[in-house]
Protein backbone atom coordinates (compact mmCIF):
# COMPACT_ATOMS: atom_id res chain seq x y z
CA UNK A 1 0.00 0.00 0.00
CA UNK A 2 1.54 3.38 -0.80
CA UNK A 3 1.06 6.39 0.97
CA UNK A 4 -0.32 9.65 -0.89
CA UNK A 5 0.94 13.02 -1.28
CA UNK A 6 -1.08 15.58 0.17
CA UNK A 7 -2.11 16.69 -3.24
CA UNK A 8 -2.92 13.43 -4.29
CA UNK A 9 -4.82 13.25 -1.22
CA UNK A 10 -6.84 16.63 -2.14
CA UNK A 11 -7.72 14.90 -5.14
CA UNK A 12 -8.95 12.59 -3.26
CA UNK A 13 -10.88 14.99 -1.23
CA UNK A 14 -12.22 17.09 -4.10
CA UNK A 15 -13.44 13.95 -5.73
CA UNK A 16 -15.97 12.43 -2.92
CA UNK A 17 -16.72 15.60 -1.68
CA UNK A 18 -18.44 16.30 -5.63
CA UNK A 19 -19.73 13.03 -5.67
CA UNK A 20 -21.02 12.90 -2.21
CA UNK A 21 -23.04 16.29 -3.43
CA UNK A 22 -24.27 15.16 -6.41
CA UNK A 23 -25.76 12.34 -4.61
CA UNK A 24 -27.18 14.01 -1.89
CA UNK A 25 -29.19 16.40 -4.29
CA UNK A 26 -30.41 13.57 -6.43
CA UNK A 27 -31.39 12.15 -3.25
CA UNK A 28 -33.08 15.05 -1.39
CA UNK A 29 -34.55 16.26 -4.34
CA UNK A 30 -35.82 13.10 -5.38
CA UNK A 31 -34.86 13.74 -8.93
CA UNK A 32 -36.13 10.69 -10.87
CA UNK A 33 -34.14 8.81 -13.55
CA UNK A 34 -35.55 10.45 -16.45
CA UNK A 35 -34.42 13.75 -15.76
CA UNK A 36 -30.52 12.83 -14.05
CA UNK A 37 -29.10 9.63 -13.61
CA UNK A 38 -25.28 8.17 -13.49
CA UNK A 39 -25.43 5.95 -16.14
CA UNK A 40 -28.25 3.61 -18.46
CA UNK A 41 -29.24 2.78 -21.50
CA UNK A 42 -30.24 4.51 -24.83
CA UNK A 43 -31.77 8.11 -24.64
CA UNK A 44 -34.98 5.54 -25.73
CA UNK A 45 -35.67 5.20 -22.36
CA UNK A 46 -34.92 8.93 -21.62
CA UNK A 47 -31.90 7.83 -19.10
CA UNK A 48 -29.71 10.66 -18.79
CA UNK A 49 -31.84 12.71 -20.76
CA UNK A 50 -34.80 15.34 -19.71
CA UNK A 51 -38.54 15.04 -19.79
CA UNK A 52 -41.11 12.43 -20.01
CA UNK A 53 -43.61 10.87 -17.49
CA UNK A 54 -42.00 9.36 -14.46
CA UNK A 55 -42.84 6.45 -13.75
CA UNK A 56 -43.51 5.20 -17.30
CA UNK A 57 -40.07 6.06 -18.43
CA UNK A 58 -38.61 4.92 -15.24
CA UNK A 59 -39.99 1.34 -15.73
CA UNK A 60 -38.91 1.26 -19.53
CA UNK A 61 -35.62 2.24 -17.92
CA UNK A 62 -34.90 -0.94 -15.12
CA UNK A 63 -37.13 -2.94 -17.62
CA UNK A 64 -34.34 -2.43 -19.72
CA UNK A 65 -31.57 -2.58 -17.63
CA UNK A 66 -32.97 -5.82 -15.42
CA UNK A 67 -33.01 -9.26 -16.60
CA UNK A 68 -35.45 -10.20 -13.89
CA UNK A 69 -39.60 -9.07 -13.74
CA UNK A 70 -39.22 -8.92 -9.72
CA UNK A 71 -37.98 -5.21 -10.78
CA UNK A 72 -41.29 -4.12 -11.95
CA UNK A 73 -42.90 -5.69 -8.47
CA UNK A 74 -40.92 -2.60 -6.88
CA UNK A 75 -43.21 0.63 -5.48
CA UNK A 76 -42.32 3.10 -8.13
CA UNK A 77 -40.17 4.88 -5.40
CA UNK A 78 -37.76 2.79 -5.74
CA UNK A 79 -37.63 2.20 -9.34
CA UNK A 80 -37.90 5.96 -9.94
CA UNK A 81 -34.26 5.65 -7.97
CA UNK A 82 -32.26 3.37 -10.40
CA UNK A 83 -28.88 4.96 -10.92
CA UNK A 84 -27.12 1.87 -12.28
CA UNK A 85 -25.82 0.70 -15.30
CA UNK A 86 -25.99 -3.28 -15.14
CA UNK A 87 -28.23 -6.27 -13.17
CA UNK A 88 -25.55 -7.50 -10.42
CA UNK A 89 -28.17 -9.35 -8.72
CA UNK A 90 -28.98 -11.60 -11.44
CA UNK A 91 -24.96 -11.52 -12.85
CA UNK A 92 -24.38 -12.63 -8.45
CA UNK A 93 -26.81 -15.61 -9.15
CA UNK A 94 -27.60 -15.65 -5.29
CA UNK A 95 -28.48 -18.23 -3.30
CA UNK A 96 -31.26 -19.17 -0.19
CA UNK A 97 -29.32 -18.12 3.08
CA UNK A 98 -26.57 -16.03 2.22
CA UNK A 99 -25.56 -12.88 2.80
CA UNK A 100 -24.49 -10.00 0.54
CA UNK A 101 -23.10 -6.83 0.00
CA UNK A 102 -24.22 -3.71 -1.99
CA UNK A 103 -21.52 -1.27 -2.40
CA UNK A 104 -23.04 2.34 -2.87
CA UNK A 105 -26.67 1.23 -2.50
CA UNK A 106 -28.08 4.67 -3.22
CA UNK A 107 -32.12 4.91 -3.27
CA UNK A 108 -31.56 0.30 -2.55
CA UNK A 109 -33.16 -1.23 -5.77
CA UNK A 110 -30.49 -3.94 -5.79
CA UNK A 111 -30.34 -4.29 -1.90
CA UNK A 112 -34.05 -5.21 -2.79
CA UNK A 113 -33.84 -7.58 -5.29
CA UNK A 114 -31.60 -9.44 -3.65
CA UNK A 115 -33.29 -9.75 -0.55
CA UNK A 116 -36.11 -11.51 -2.16
CA UNK A 117 -33.36 -13.87 -3.87
CA UNK A 118 -31.31 -14.63 -0.30
CA UNK A 119 -34.90 -15.09 1.53
CA UNK A 120 -35.72 -14.70 5.11
CA UNK A 121 -32.75 -16.93 6.21
CA UNK A 122 -30.37 -14.61 4.31
CA UNK A 123 -29.47 -10.78 4.90
CA UNK A 124 -28.69 -8.07 2.42
CA UNK A 125 -26.17 -4.53 3.93
CA UNK A 126 -26.59 -1.49 1.93
CA UNK A 127 -23.30 0.97 2.28
CA UNK A 128 -23.80 4.50 0.87
CA UNK A 129 -21.91 7.20 2.00
CA UNK A 130 -24.34 9.56 1.28
CA UNK A 131 -27.26 10.47 4.22
CA UNK A 132 -29.80 11.66 2.04
CA UNK A 133 -29.41 8.13 0.06
CA UNK A 134 -29.50 6.31 3.12
CA UNK A 135 -32.86 8.30 4.91
CA UNK A 136 -34.15 8.00 1.26
CA UNK A 137 -33.18 4.03 0.99
CA UNK A 138 -34.47 3.56 4.66
CA UNK A 139 -37.86 4.82 3.81
CA UNK A 140 -37.84 2.68 0.53
CA UNK A 141 -37.52 -0.36 2.96
CA UNK A 142 -40.57 0.32 4.88
CA UNK A 143 -42.36 0.64 1.77
CA UNK A 144 -41.24 -2.60 0.36
CA UNK A 145 -41.65 -4.27 3.66
CA UNK A 146 -38.18 -6.34 3.70
CA UNK A 147 -36.77 -7.13 6.94
CA UNK A 148 -33.76 -9.08 5.99
CA UNK A 149 -32.19 -5.98 4.90
CA UNK A 150 -30.46 -2.50 6.15
CA UNK A 151 -28.63 0.43 5.30
CA UNK A 152 -25.55 1.58 6.86
CA UNK A 153 -23.79 5.28 6.01
CA UNK A 154 -20.40 4.65 4.85
CA UNK A 155 -17.95 4.68 2.49
CA UNK A 156 -16.55 1.21 0.28
CA UNK A 157 -13.01 2.33 0.60
CA UNK A 158 -13.75 2.06 4.28
CA UNK A 159 -16.13 -0.51 4.85
CA UNK A 160 -18.13 -0.46 7.92
CA UNK A 161 -18.48 -4.70 7.92
CA UNK A 162 -16.86 -6.96 10.02
CA UNK A 163 -13.65 -9.58 8.20
CA UNK A 164 -14.96 -12.55 6.59
CA UNK A 165 -18.57 -11.75 7.12
CA UNK A 166 -19.62 -11.55 3.53
CA UNK A 167 -20.72 -14.23 0.78
CA UNK A 168 -21.73 -12.12 -2.12
CA UNK A 169 -20.50 -8.21 -3.02
CA UNK A 170 -22.45 -6.50 -5.73
CA UNK A 171 -22.29 -3.10 -7.30
CA UNK A 172 -24.42 -1.32 -9.68
CA UNK A 173 -22.13 1.52 -11.02
CA UNK A 174 -20.39 2.70 -7.77
CA UNK A 175 -16.48 1.71 -8.21
CA UNK A 176 -15.75 3.81 -10.93
CA UNK A 177 -17.39 6.71 -8.24
CA UNK A 178 -14.00 6.15 -6.06
CA UNK A 179 -10.92 8.00 -5.57
CA UNK A 180 -9.05 4.94 -4.74
CA UNK A 181 -10.57 2.09 -6.67
CA UNK A 182 -7.18 -0.64 -5.31
CA UNK A 183 -8.69 0.16 -2.00
CA UNK A 184 -12.29 -0.77 -2.79
CA UNK A 185 -11.27 -4.00 -3.58
CA UNK A 186 -8.36 -4.24 -0.68
CA UNK A 187 -11.96 -3.73 1.32
CA UNK A 188 -13.78 -5.87 -0.31
CA UNK A 189 -11.56 -8.81 -0.54
CA UNK A 190 -11.65 -8.35 3.39
CA UNK A 191 -14.93 -8.61 4.35
CA UNK A 192 -15.95 -11.41 2.01
CA UNK A 193 -15.81 -15.00 3.28
CA UNK A 194 -13.19 -17.39 1.89
CA UNK A 195 -14.90 -18.90 -1.34
CA UNK A 196 -16.80 -15.37 -1.32
CA UNK A 197 -17.52 -14.11 -4.79
CA UNK A 198 -17.48 -10.28 -6.16
CA UNK A 199 -20.40 -9.51 -9.07
CA UNK A 200 -19.91 -6.03 -9.91
CA UNK A 201 -21.52 -3.69 -12.82
CA UNK A 202 -19.76 -1.00 -13.48
CA UNK A 203 -18.43 1.17 -16.56
CA UNK A 204 -14.65 0.61 -17.76
CA UNK A 205 -12.98 2.08 -20.53
CA UNK A 206 -10.50 0.48 -23.31
CA UNK A 207 -8.62 3.37 -24.27
CA UNK A 208 -7.95 7.02 -23.14
CA UNK A 209 -11.01 9.68 -22.58
CA UNK A 210 -10.66 12.83 -23.90
CA UNK A 211 -8.96 15.51 -21.58
CA UNK A 212 -11.56 17.54 -21.11
CA UNK A 213 -13.93 14.75 -19.58
CA UNK A 214 -10.88 13.09 -17.79
CA UNK A 215 -10.40 16.72 -15.85
CA UNK A 216 -13.76 17.25 -15.11
CA UNK A 217 -15.71 16.74 -11.86
CA UNK A 218 -18.82 16.92 -13.37
CA UNK A 219 -17.93 14.02 -15.63
CA UNK A 220 -16.75 12.15 -12.24
CA UNK A 221 -19.99 12.41 -10.70
CA UNK A 222 -21.51 11.24 -14.16
CA UNK A 223 -19.78 7.82 -13.84
CA UNK A 224 -17.70 9.21 -17.01
CA UNK A 225 -13.95 10.37 -15.90
CA UNK A 226 -13.07 8.11 -13.04
CA UNK A 227 -13.90 4.92 -14.73
CA UNK A 228 -10.39 2.95 -15.43
CA UNK A 229 -9.05 0.95 -17.97
CA UNK A 230 -10.13 -2.34 -18.22
CA UNK A 231 -6.81 -3.48 -18.25
CA UNK A 232 -5.86 -1.52 -14.79
CA UNK A 233 -9.81 -2.10 -13.55
CA UNK A 234 -8.64 -5.78 -13.33
CA UNK A 235 -5.06 -5.51 -12.54
CA UNK A 236 -6.48 -3.74 -9.13
CA UNK A 237 -9.00 -6.67 -8.11
CA UNK A 238 -6.34 -9.41 -8.47
CA UNK A 239 -3.49 -7.46 -6.72
CA UNK A 240 -6.61 -7.53 -3.79
CA UNK A 241 -5.74 -11.25 -4.00
CA UNK A 242 -8.93 -12.19 -6.15
CA UNK A 243 -9.13 -15.06 -8.55
CA UNK A 244 -10.92 -15.94 -11.61
CA UNK A 245 -11.20 -12.26 -12.48
CA UNK A 246 -13.64 -11.93 -15.62
CA UNK A 247 -14.81 -8.21 -17.10
CA UNK A 248 -17.47 -8.72 -20.42
CA UNK A 249 -18.79 -5.70 -21.91
CA UNK A 250 -22.86 -4.91 -21.19
CA UNK A 251 -23.69 -2.68 -24.18
CA UNK A 252 -22.46 -0.25 -25.85
CA UNK A 253 -25.01 2.48 -27.11
CA UNK A 254 -24.02 5.72 -28.76
CA UNK A 255 -27.15 7.31 -28.09
CA UNK A 256 -26.89 7.00 -24.16
CA UNK A 257 -23.09 8.02 -24.13
CA UNK A 258 -24.31 11.23 -26.49
CA UNK A 259 -26.83 11.84 -24.02
CA UNK A 260 -24.39 11.59 -20.97
CA UNK A 261 -21.82 14.05 -22.42
CA UNK A 262 -24.64 16.36 -23.26
CA UNK A 263 -25.93 16.41 -19.50
CA UNK A 264 -22.29 16.28 -18.05
CA UNK A 265 -22.29 20.36 -17.47
CA UNK A 266 -18.75 20.47 -18.45
CA UNK A 267 -17.24 22.96 -16.50
CA UNK A 268 -15.60 24.99 -19.57
CA UNK A 269 -18.28 24.12 -21.89
CA UNK A 270 -15.74 22.98 -24.47
CA UNK A 271 -16.73 20.91 -27.92
CA UNK A 272 -16.03 17.18 -26.76
CA UNK A 273 -15.58 14.31 -29.18
CA UNK A 274 -18.03 11.66 -28.88
CA UNK A 275 -16.62 9.49 -30.99
CA UNK A 276 -13.74 9.00 -28.51
CA UNK A 277 -15.87 8.57 -25.45
CA UNK A 278 -18.28 5.74 -27.43
CA UNK A 279 -14.82 4.07 -28.07
CA UNK A 280 -13.92 4.07 -25.12
CA UNK A 281 -16.16 3.92 -22.42
CA UNK A 282 -18.75 0.82 -21.75
CA UNK A 283 -20.76 -0.88 -19.34
CA UNK A 284 -19.15 -4.12 -17.91
CA UNK A 285 -20.34 -7.56 -15.88
CA UNK A 286 -17.18 -8.16 -13.48
CA UNK A 287 -16.75 -11.31 -11.46
CA UNK A 288 -14.18 -12.86 -9.56
CA UNK A 289 -13.62 -15.31 -6.54
CA UNK A 290 -11.83 -14.26 -3.52
CA UNK A 291 -9.76 -17.80 -2.83
C1 LIG B 1 -24.61 5.90 -9.58
S1 LIG B 1 -25.34 5.81 -8.00
C2 LIG B 1 -25.79 4.07 -7.98
C3 LIG B 1 -26.81 3.75 -6.91
C4 LIG B 1 -27.35 2.32 -6.95
N1 LIG B 1 -26.27 1.35 -6.93
C5 LIG B 1 -28.23 2.10 -8.17
O1 LIG B 1 -27.95 1.23 -8.99
O2 LIG B 1 -29.22 2.82 -8.29
C6 LIG B 1 -23.91 5.86 -6.97
C7 LIG B 1 -24.17 5.72 -5.47
O3 LIG B 1 -22.94 5.39 -4.84
C8 LIG B 1 -22.70 6.22 -3.74
N2 LIG B 1 -21.23 6.36 -3.64
C9 LIG B 1 -20.41 6.92 -4.53
N3 LIG B 1 -19.13 6.84 -4.14
C10 LIG B 1 -19.15 6.20 -2.94
C11 LIG B 1 -18.14 5.81 -2.01
N4 LIG B 1 -16.86 6.07 -2.25
N5 LIG B 1 -18.52 5.16 -0.88
C12 LIG B 1 -19.84 4.90 -0.63
N6 LIG B 1 -20.84 5.26 -1.47
C13 LIG B 1 -20.50 5.89 -2.62
C14 LIG B 1 -23.44 7.50 -4.04
O4 LIG B 1 -23.78 8.18 -2.85
C15 LIG B 1 -24.67 6.99 -4.79
O5 LIG B 1 -25.73 6.68 -3.93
Amino acid sequence: MTTKTKQEQDQVDDVRVHVREHYGKLAAERVPIVQESCCGPSAESGCCGSGGELSGEAMAHVSKLYQSADVLELPPDVTEMSFGCGDPVTLATLNPGETVLDLGSGGGIDVFLAGKRVGESGRVIGVDMTAEMIEKARANQAKVGATNVEFRLGEIEHLPVADDSVDVIISNCVVNLSPDKPQVFRETFRVLKSGGRLAVSDIVTDGPLPDEIKSSLSAWAGCVAGALDVKDYIAAIEAAGFVDVQVKPVYFDKAMVDQAVADLDLEDQVDTDNDAVYKSAFSANVTAHKP
